[in-house]
């Protein structure tokens, strides 16, 4: 390092404000201070500059109806359609502009470039193969892909005919595939052959298949040829209910489908996340809300533009994908990014060999991706031009202020703001950041909530926490993009994310409060800084997974007989799954059996919630009411001092645990 670059590390280090430049504010989307106070004065008509953002055919009639909290509905009566919101409304201007410009793992390979004009006409096929297999309104169609062009092109090919879909991250097992197909009463799935990880072709038809020998009713499936001749050595047939998405769109080249208007309550798609039951949940968004809120929200957040060529690496497979790769910025009739692979194939420098070719201007992704940048080193984001970003985001997981400052130096070059964006699957698109054209960044802190949003630390009555102190983030006003409902489960909806703070029994919204499960601090600024779920719910490299459903998995194991699982702190992953384990009399503790209930949770979720390490214990630290304390295995995990334990039935066994663990 020369001496001005440590002197500018050492800066970096101490300051704790960051201005966004003036280049940055005087082209921003959002530049002017006064939409804070704007916003509470005419809250809930505020939204209505959201709703415009789209075009309607039946324009609505209410922007809120709370009348029957907490099931609130929003621009009520309107009618659209998302597809043609994303696509057709932009075919005029942008119809020979790129829609979404996609990019292989396999380096040598073509690269897709899909215009609105290329998309239209993909999706109208699409939508037109699918109504011809009897894919009616309402039906819902799971979608197991990994990130291929067709991916978006059959969700807008839903969302086209009013279907709603259910996109199953290609990383779950079949298993896991099986459980969202069959709470979601799916007939449908659209699959492919397999995709590439790190060079190789990797099957995953086989997994689909899997999956659907756990289906209870009939489908039918749609299958990508994504490998061609290299997926020729996994020797996969067809049988009579699987159709080959190739053959399917040729027999309905050149189709045209009337988009069919939706109501704005209508559902767009439903998307399944975890809980603190073995259960996942499956999260109902609408037509109109949700696609305001994700058009609004990348407008003002992300400050996309139409000419922009926006990245955001995130998988389609979660909700991140979903709101900032499809349905925000293609609303906004914006070039947007898809990257196949991993960001470290053929090497470290992967992602930013895509910057600079395509130029992208603004780039999204998770903190656990930006520690590994840092770990990797600046040599690699350094041997490319990345002047082209403008600004730059992060989302899934709390941001350490280290991390941080190195992805806006490196990265952002100390000129494009970072928008480090909380928010959750549930919430459908951004609710605590800063807005990057009007205020000043805080490393580490997400920044104070959108404008609209009342958003509040509190204690466990419900009342605020001073500033400073650490409580419990809640939403005290409904917004658009919120979930409205789970799946077929109203109780659970109440159950969840109602019932902690608000007074159930009563219809006035202001009795109503939404609780995300998240523990947070503000600042005299009224900054919030986010530190975590507060349930069972862990956060593995920026992925949602309940402890409950990876304790199932190995219980189901022969030979366990009880296990618990918390998470571990990780410099890379933010949190690693640590499964304690007690074996029955007679099996071994050996590391076959070790491997055997990796093996089972992996089967069962996926190689996401793989265990760090499986640990034999003789018993688990339980309270005298028999509640097993997952905070001492917490800090037995992290190497920590042992917390009180003087409430515990069996207080020696914390000891012996850590001995084990910890070795000494
Ligand atoms: O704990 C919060 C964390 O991720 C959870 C939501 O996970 P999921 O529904 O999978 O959605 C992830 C993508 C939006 C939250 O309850 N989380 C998300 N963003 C942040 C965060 N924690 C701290 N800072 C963030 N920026």
């Amino acid at each position: 390092m020369s001496d001005e670059d440590v002197e500018l590390e050492a800066r970096l280090e101490e300051q704790e404000v960051f201005e966004p430049s003036d280049a940055f504010v005087e082209q921003a989307n959002v530049s002017d201070a006064g939409i804070y106070e704007e916003f509470e004065e005419e809250w809930p008509e505020c939204w209505e500059g959201a709703a415009d953002l789209l075009d309607w055919e039946e324009s609505y009639d209410q922007v809120l109806d709370d009348s029957n909290p907490p099931f609130y509905e929003w621009f009520t009566d309107g009618t659209l359609n998302a597809s043609t919101n994303c696509i057709d409304r932009h075919l005029d201007e942008r119809g020979d502009e790129a829609a979404i410009e996609w990019v292989g793992e396999p380096v040598d390979e073509d690269n897709v470039t899909l215009t609105y004009s290329d998309l239209h006409e993909k999706v109208n096929e699409a939508a037109a193969a699918l109504r011809d297999l009897g894919v009616g309104e309402d039906d819902v169609v799971t979608m197991y892909m990994p990130m291929i062009p067709e991916l978006p092109i059959a969700m807008l090919a839903c969302a086209r005919i009013g279907a709603p879909h259910s996109v199953v991250f290609a990383g779950f097992s079949a298993d896991a595939l099986a459980t969202r197909m069959n709470s979601a009463d799916s007939e449908y799935l659209v699959t492919c052959d397999g995709y590439y990880r790190r060079g190789d072709p990797l099957d995953h038809l086989d997994k689909a298949n899997e999956g659907l020998e756990g289906v209870e009713h009939d489908t039918d499936t749609v299958v990508v040829d994504r490998l061609g001749r290299n997926g020729d050595d996994f020797g996969h047939d067809l049988a009579d209910d699987q159709h080959d998405w190739g053959e399917l769109m040729a027999d309905h080249e050149g189709a045209e489908v009337e988009p069919v208007d939706r109501d704005a309550e209508d559902m767009l798609f439903l998307m399944y996340t975890s809980g603190t039951t073995g259960k996942p949940k499956g999260v109902k968004h609408t037509t109109g809300g949700y696609l305001s809120w994700t058009a609004w929200t990348s407008q003002a957040v992300l400050d996309i533009k139409p000419e922009d060529t926006y990245f955001c690496s995130a998988d389609i497979g979660w909700i991140t994908g979903h709101s900032y790769i499809v349905y925000g910025p293609l609303a906004l009739g914006t070039t947007t990014m898809m990257y196949e692979g991993t960001p470290d194939h053929p090497d470290r420098d992967r992602l930013w060999e895509i910057v600079e070719d395509y130029g992208a201007t603004q780039l999204y992704t998770a903190p656990t991706a930006i520690r590994a940048f840092m770990k990797w080193g600046e040599e690699y984001p350094d041997q490319h031009d990345l002047s082209s970003l403008r600004l730059l985001g992060t989302v899934g997981e709390p941001i350490n202020p280290r991390a941080w400052k190195w992805y806006y130096k490196h990265i952002g070059n100390e000129e494009c703001p970072v928008v480090d964006t909380w928010w959750q699957t549930e919430t459908g698109g951004m609710m605590v950041t800063t807005l990057p054209g009007v205020k000043d960044m805080k490393p580490g802190s997400a920044g104070p909530p959108l404008p609209g949003l009342d958003v509040q630390i509190v204690d466990t009555n419900g009342d605020e926490v001073e500033p400073g102190r650490a409580g419990y983030l809640t939403v005290n006003k409904p917004w658009p993009g919120m979930l409205r409902t789970l799946y077929k489960n109203d109780e659970r909806f109440i159950e969840e994310y109602w019932a902690e703070y608000s007074d159930t029994d009563s219809s006035d919204p202001d009795d109503w409060v939404y609780f995300p499960e998240d523990g947070a601090k503000i600042d005299e600024d009224g900054y919030i800084t986010v530190l975590g779920r507060v349930d069972d719910v862990l956060n593995v490299s920026g992925h949602r997974l309940g402890t409950m459903e990876i304790e199932s998995a190995i219980v189901g194991v022969e030979g366990v007989a009880e296990a618990a699982v918390v998470g571990g702190d990780h410099p890379v992953k933010g949190e690693a799954v640590y499964a304690y384990v007690i074996v029955e009399d007679g099996q071994e503790e050996s590391d076959e059996f070790r491997a055997e209930i990796v093996e089972a949770v992996e089967d069962a979720i996926g190689p996401i919630a793989r265990p760090e390490q499986v640990i034999f214990t003789p018993e688990l630290p339980k309270t005298r009411s028999g509640k097993i304390m997952r905070r001492l295995l917490e800090d037995i995990a992290n190497g920590e001092e042992l917390g009180n334990t003087s409430t515990l039935r069996n207080p020696e066994i914390v000891e012996d645990i850590r001995q084990v663990v910890q070795g000494d």
